[in-house]
C-alpha cells in the first residue's frame, strides 16, 4: 500500500493519531502533509508540545510503544514541487484525517495552494481513490454543497461521525471506529472496531 495522508486543521487529532498507530505497524509507504493548523490543533488536543511532522510521529510511536514497520516520507506542506505532485508519480489512495471545511471548500474550488490540496486534486483527475474525513458542527449550506460536489467528483466523504453499537469503552474505541472504516476503505482489514453482529447485544 503506497499512501498520501493529509492532516488538515479540523478538530479531531485522535482520528489521525488513532489511524497512525495501526498504520506504523503495517507494511507500506506513507507520504505525510500535515497543515501547520493541524499541529497546532493536536499540540491542544493531546495537551503536548509537537512542532513538526515527525514530532507528532514520535508521538504516537512512544504513546502506544509502536515498533514501526511503517515507512513515512515527510513532505512540506507548501512544496507543491514535490514528487507527488504530478499525477506521472503513483499511489494508491489519500486519505485526508481529519478534514476541514477550510480543505474541503479549496479542494472543491480546484484550489491548489498546498500540497494537501495538490494531492488531492490529482488523486480524483487520476481517478484514484480519495477519501476525506470531514469535522465540523453544525454544517452549514456551504459545507454541505462543497460535500455533496466532491462526492459527485468521485471523492468518499467518511465523516467523522463514530458509531455506537458496538459499545465503545473509550475515546479510543469511538476514533478506532473511524481509523477501521478508513482502513476499510483502503481495502485493509483491520481488527479496530468489532463487526457488527445482529442480535449479540440482545
Ligand atoms: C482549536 C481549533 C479547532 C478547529 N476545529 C475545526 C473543525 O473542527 N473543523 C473545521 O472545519 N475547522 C476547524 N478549525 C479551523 C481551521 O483550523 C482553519 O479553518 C484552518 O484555516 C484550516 O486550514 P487547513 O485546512 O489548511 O489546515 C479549528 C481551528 C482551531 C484553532
Amino acid at each position: 500500500m503506497k499512501l498520501v495522508l493529509g492532516m488538515a486543521g479540523a478538530s479531531g487529532s485522535i482520528y489521525a493519531a488513532r489511524f497512525i498507530k495501526q498504520l506504523l505497524v503495517l507494511p507500506g509507504e506513507t507520504h505525510l502533509i500535515v497543515s501547520p493548523a493541524s499541529i497546532r490543533i493536536f499540540r491542544e488536543e493531546y495537551e503536548t508540545n509537537v512542532q513538526t511532522p515527525h514530532d507528532i510521529i514520535d508521538f504516537i510511536t512512544n504513546k502506544w510503544k509502536l515498533d514501526p514497520i511503517h515507512k513515512i516520507h515527510y513532505k512540506k506542506f507548501l512544496d507543491i514541487g514535490a514528487d507527488i505532485a504530478s499525477g506521472s508519480n503513483t499511489w494508491d489512495a489519500t486519505l485526508i484525517i481529519p478534514c476541514s471545511m477550510k480543505t474541503i471548500a479549496t479542494i472543491n474550488a480546484g484550489i491548489t495552494e498546498n500540497l494537501i490540496e495538490r494531492c488531492a486534486d490529482v488523486t480524483l483527475k487520476e481517478r484514484r481513490r480519495l477519501i476525506l474525513v470531514p469535522r465540523e458542527t453544525p454544517y452549514n449550506s456551504i459545507h454541505l454543497r462543497n460535500m455533496l460536489s466532491l462526492d459527485s467528483a468521485g471523492a468518499i466523504l467518511l465523516p467523522a461521525s463514530p458509531g455506537f453499537y458496538q459499545m465503545p469503552k473509550t475515546l479510543d474505541d469511538l476514533a478506532d471506529f473511524i481509523a477501521g472504516r478508513a482502513f476499510q476503505l483502503l481495502g485493509i482489514e483491520t481488527e479496530l472496531f468489532p463487526k457488527w453482529r445482529p442480535g449479540e447485544s440482545e
